[in-house]
């Protein structure tokens, strides 16, 4: 099995400055990464919040360490899964966004076109629908608009006309099915033969997204999390694809107090910014670091990450 290596994990966890004695939560266990560095700066009584919405890492990457609580839960959800008499209490709370390699190395979960194995991509196989399931019955209009959206792919329309015309007569259940379709499609399509990027890399990207509401899912636990954290915690968010970051960046801007020109509140929903308003929490924006080259070297799957970090104010 390949061995997931946690990104920027010298960065983020130094960003979050941990207190021997403080409440932490790491939304997006994985393989634990991130938690055994915050655990080993941690004394007794410190405590970590470990939240997965994928049962099956959970169990398989468990640290067993009494000052840890497994949450299997998505971390949209936030308010709901933590103790009650923790809520205001976190000192931090850190988001290392999308998959695993735990996860994309695993040919039954379908995240990667280099396997083959059912066309599945949920991150919690307990719940929702699989990415095949859902190619079956979306419209053709709405396929090529996540494409084009979640994938930034060109050929959205031709990939979304294509892959419709193809279900109706053929099994389209397996990631290789998905991949020699679009392959077929965009080779014939793109008029300079040579590849630089995997033509299904888009298409993956944007079911993905969609079918495990990835954005969505962040909003929320973003905004959740300015309920959570106490005066002085810190949020850190690592994204890897410029739909997760602008979200971030947005976020962060808006509740931000220490840059007036940001200083304009972009709504998310009418009923947060009700709450925000009566609450009026502020975030004062602490940093923003990129991988180091030596990092992208060892680690290409770092090379397209951003952490972000706040403190509430
Ligand atoms: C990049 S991995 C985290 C790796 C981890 N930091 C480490 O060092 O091992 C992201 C994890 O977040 C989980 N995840 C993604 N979306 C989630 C959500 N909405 N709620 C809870 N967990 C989620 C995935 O299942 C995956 O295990």
């Amino acid at each position: 099995m390949i061995k997931h290596l946690p990104v920027m994990l010298k960065e983020s966890i130094d960003s979050l400055n941990i207190k021997k004695n403080g409440i932490y939560i790491d939304a997006t266990y994985g393989c634990g990464g991130h938690t055994k560095l915050i655990l080993s700066k941690l004394g007794n009584k410190g405590r970590i919040y470990a939240i997965d919405c994928d049962i099956k890492t959970i169990l398989i990457n468990k640290i067993l360490d009494k000052r840890i609580i497994y949450i299997n839960e998505k971390f949209s959800n936030l308010i709901n899964i933590l103790d009650t008499q923790v809520l205001g209490k976190i000192d931090g709370i850190l988001f290392d966004l999308g998959f695993s390699s735990f996860q994309l190395n695993d040919p039954k979960r379908g995240f990667s076109f280099m396997f083959d194995g059912p066309l599945d991509m949920r991150f919690d196989q307990n719940h929702g629908i699989t990415a095949t399931e859902w190619i079956k019955q979306v419209s053709k209009n709405k396929l090529a608009y996540v494409l084009k959206k979640y994938g930034e792919e060109k050929f959205a329309n031709k990939i979304a006309c294509n892959i419709k015309k193809y279900i109706i007569k053929n099994k389209l259940d397996k990631t290789s099915h998905l991949n020699k379709l679009i392959f077929s499609i965009t080779y014939k399509l793109k008029k300079n033969k040579k590849i630089f990027k995997h033509p299904a890399t888009r298409t993956f990207q944007a079911i993905r997204i969609f079918i495990n509401k990835e954005l969505e899912e962040l909003k929320k636990a973003l905004f959740n999390s300015l309920n959570i954290l106490k005066k002085g915690g810190i949020i850190s968010v690592i994204s890897f694809h410029s739909l997760e970051d602008r979200i971030v960046k947005r976020f962060m801007k808006t509740h931000t107090t220490n840059n007036d020109k940001y200083h304009t509140r972009i709504p998310l929903t009418e009923k947060e910014i009700n709450i925000l308003s009566k609450k009026d929490y502020k975030l004062k924006i602490i940093n923003r670091i990129f991988p180091s080259s030596k990092e992208i070297y060892n680690n290409p799957r770092s090379r397209s990450a951003i952490l972000r970090v706040g403190k509430k104010i």
